[in-house]
C-alpha cells in the first residue's frame, strides 16, 4: 500500500494531532491553510528552490567515504548536510518556514533550539529576510553550545536563556510555546523539527524531504542503489527528510536514538525504544514519561538529541515496523566521531556521530552492500565536548 500519512486531521495512525490550548487552535488552522496554499503554488516551490541552491548551497554531495568503507568492509555513502550553509540540515526547514511567514505577513519570528543549529538557521534566515528573531535556549545548552550562541547574536538574534526545568530543549520549547500563545497576532513560531501540533510535523517533513529526494537522484545518476539508510533521531527531522522519499521502496531503514549512558542507566533520550505513548508539546507521540504521564528528564551528550519526545511520524513508523530504531550510547557516539575525523578528515556533529556509531553494529550483523548515512551537521559547535572527552 502506498504510504500517505498524515490524514487530514494531522494524525499518523494514532500519533500527531493538535493538543493545544484554545488560543492556538485558530493559528494552527491558519497555518495549515497557508501551508496547503503554498504547496499548491508552484511559485513558492520555485522561490524556495532558488534560495536552497544559491543561499544554502544545495545540492549537498553524496560522498563515498572510502577509507571508512575499507575499515568496515562495506560501502558507506555520506549525505553531506554538514556542507549546507550554517553547517546542518536545519536551514532547509528554516528557509521554507521563513518564506511562509513572509507570505503570512509576519515579521517577528520565534524559535527554540538545543544544539543551537536550528537557532543559527533561524537567525540566518531572519537576517536574510529582515525579520525580528527571538531564540529560546536552555542555560545548560547555552553553555555546551557556546559557539552557536555567539553566531546567533552576531546575526542579530536575541537569545533568551531558559532557566526552568532541565534547562535544555524541552524547556526551551515550552517557553517558545508560551511566547507564541501571548503574541500570536504578530508572531510566527518557526519549529525546528518534525514535532509540535499539526501541521508542523507535516510541514517540516515537506521542507526536509529534499535530503532524500536529492539522495535518490544522486544514486540514480551514479547508477548505484542503497541497501540501507541510517540517520540519528532527535525530534526526527533529518531522519524523516532522508527516509520519507524511500518509504515506498524496498530498502531497509534505521533511525538511531540517543542511548545516553547506556542500557543499565536511566539517563538516556530513547523516547521510542525506551519510552511509551503520551502527549508533549502539542502532539501525541512516544515520550519518556512516568506512570502518571509526567514527562521525565532526558539525557544525551548531544544537545540536539537531548529531548524526551520524538516526532509522531516516527512513532507510527516504529509501531508499523517500516523503520527499525536502535540506540547508541554517548561513548559509542564519541568513538564514532573520532573515527570519522581520523579516517576521512570530517569532524561530525555529535548528533550525526550517533548515526555513524551504528556502523560497528552493522559489521556485527555481517551487513554487506551500500549504506547511506545522513551526516546531518558538522562538529565545530561540539569542539569543547570533543576536547574534554577525546
Ligand atoms: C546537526 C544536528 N543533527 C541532528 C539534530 C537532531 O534534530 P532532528 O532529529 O530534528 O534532525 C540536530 C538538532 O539540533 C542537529 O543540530
Amino acid at each position: 500500500m502506498t504510504y500517505s500519512w498524515p490524514d487530514i486531521h494531522g494524525f499518523f495512525g494514532e500519533y500527531g494531532g493538535q493538543f493545544v490550548p484554545e488560543t492556538l487552535v485558530e493559528p494552527c488552522r491558519t497555518l495549515e491553510r497557508a501551508f496547503r496554499d503554498v504547496q499548491a503554488d508552484g511559485s513558492f516551490a520555485a522561490e524556495l528552490l532558488l534560495h536552497l541552491r544559491d543561499f544554502g548551497g544545495r545540492p549537498t554531495p553524496l560522498y563515498e567515504a572510502e577509507r571508512l568503507s575499507a575499515q568496515h568492509g562495506f560501502t558507506i555513502l555520506l549525505k553531506r548536510e554538514d556542507l549546507l550553509h550554517t553547517g546542518a540540515h536545519k536551514l532547509n526547514n528554516a528557509l521554507g518556514q521563513a518564506l511562509l511567514a513572509l507570505r503570512l505577513g509576519r515579521t517577528r519570528i520565534i524559535a527554540e533550539t538545543g544544539a543551537g543549529q536550528h537557532g543559527v538557521a533561524t537567525a540566518t534566515v531572519c537576517a536574510r529576510f529582515g525579520m525580528q528573531c527571538v531564540v529560546y535556549m536552555g542555560t545548560k545548552d547555552i553553555e555546551r553550545q557556546a559557539p552557536n550562541v555567539a553566531r546567533m547574536k552576531m546575526l542579530g538574534a536575541e537569545v533568551r536563556p531558559v532557566t526552568s526545568g532541565t534547562q535544555t530543549l524541552k524547556d526551551a520549547t515550552s517557553e517558545a510555546i508560551r511566547d507564541w500563545v501571548t503574541n500570536v497576532h504578530d508572531t510566527f513560531y518557526l519549529i525546528g523539527s518534525v514535532v509540535g501540533p499539526h501541521p508542523y510535523p507535516l510541514m517540516v517533513r515537506e521542507f526536509q524531504k529534499v535530503i532524500g529526494e536529492e539522495t535518490k537522484r544522486q544514486l540514480a545518476d551514479a547508477q548505484r542503489s542503497a541497501d540501507l539508510l541510517v540517520a540519528c533521531v532527535g525530534g526526527g527531522s533529518n531522519a524523516i527528510g532522508l527516509f520519507y522519499p524511500f518509504l515506498n521502496n524496498d530498502v531497509r531503514i534505521v533511525g538511531i536514538e540517543a542511548g545516553g549512558e547506556g542500557d543499565e542507566s536511566s539517563h538516556h533520550a530513547a523516547a521510542l525504544t525506551r519510552g511509551a505513548p503520551g502527549v508533549l508539546h502539542g502532539s501525541r507521540s512516544y515520550v519518556l514519561r512516568d506512570a502518571n504521564g509526567q514527562i521525565l528528564e532526558a539525557h544525551s551528550i548531544s544537545a540536539g538529541l537531548d529531548y524526551p519526545g520524538i516526532g509522531p511520524e516516527h512513532s507510527h513508523l516504529f509501531d508499523s515496523r517500516r523503520v527499525e530504531y536502535a540506540r547508541v550510547s554517548d561513548r559509542e557516539a564519541l568513538a564514532a566521531a573520532r573515527e570519522l575525523a581520523r579516517c576521512e578528515g570530517i569532524i561530525p556533529a555529535l548528533e550525526s556521530a550517533h548515526a555513524l556509531a551504528y556502523l560497528p553494529k552493522l559489521r556485527e550483523q555481517k551487513f554487506s552492500g551500500t549504506v547511506v548515512i545522513c551526516l546531518s551537521g558538522r562538529g565545530d559547535k561540539d569542539m569543547s565536548t570533543y576536547a574534554a572527552h577525546i
